[in-house]
């Protein structure tokens, strides 16, 4: 599957780009929340989140970016995000948030910042519905692709079908048609300056 982030997207014609995407053969829309705290940026926050859910063909796949989520998630999910991933780093009880995301009706992910071991959350995953590989520093789009995480997508394949779990693997951060081959072994792939930046119908089916 392909989700287009919209940081990428033109933020003036949001339901524009939305469709569009969906046009071309998008199968989730990829946000993310960041809160110039957990990263050096703010991007969008709840009342956009409930826009884009009155406008969107597609799941909203949140990708949160901010401490203490657990402020956060009833709110998010009210707004309409179908996938709500948090942050490992961000909060002192991952579980309890995993949990009541789960409760609130969403679907919970877990993820992790490149330097942080993948230790952090192979104990999560049984509470997970998506864990999402960083493959860049969370906080811009447009960055280089960091090929030392690639082993992490591998592990968790490797852990997910060992344990039988029904957790989908995302990758985000510097992928395009060459590095979405490196990780092959994921199920999402997040791509924001690629998909944007072209024809997004010979950008997406060139990903899948
Ligand atoms: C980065 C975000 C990404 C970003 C990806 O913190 O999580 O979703 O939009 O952008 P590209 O695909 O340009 O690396
Ligand atoms: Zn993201």
């Amino acid at each position: 599957m392909v989700a287009p982030s919209i940081l990428s997207a033109d933020f003036a014609n949001l339901e524009k780009e939305i469709k569009a995407v969906a046009e071309a053969g998008a199968d989730w829309i990829h946000v993310d929340v960041m809160d110039g705290r957990f990263v050096p940026n703010i991007t969008i926050g709840i009342p956009v989140v409930k826009s884009l859910k009155k406008v969107s063909p597609l799941p909203l796949d949140v990708h949160l970016m901010i401490e203490e989520p657990e402020r956060y998630v009833e709110d998010f999910i009210k707004a309409g995000s179908d996938y709500l991933t948090i942050h490992v780093e961000a909060t002192k009880d991952p579980v309890a948030v995993l949990r009541r995301i789960r409760e609130l009706g969403a679907k919970p992910g877990i993820t992790l910042r490149p330097k942080t071991s993948l230790a952090t959350v192979l104990p999560l995953l049984p509470l997970c519905d998506l864990v999402l590989v960083m493959t860049v520093e969370p906080g811009f789009g447009g960055q280089s692709f960091m090929h030392d995480q690639i082993e992490k997508i591998s592990k968790l394949r490797q852990e997910i079908n060992a344990k039988k779990l029904n957790c989908l693997i995302e990758v985000d951060g510097g992928i395009n048609a060459e590095t979405a081959k490196l990780c092959h072994e994921a199920d999402v792939f997040v791509a924001g300056s690629y998909v944007f930046s072209k024809d997004y119908k010979t950008a997406i089916a060139s990903l899948k």
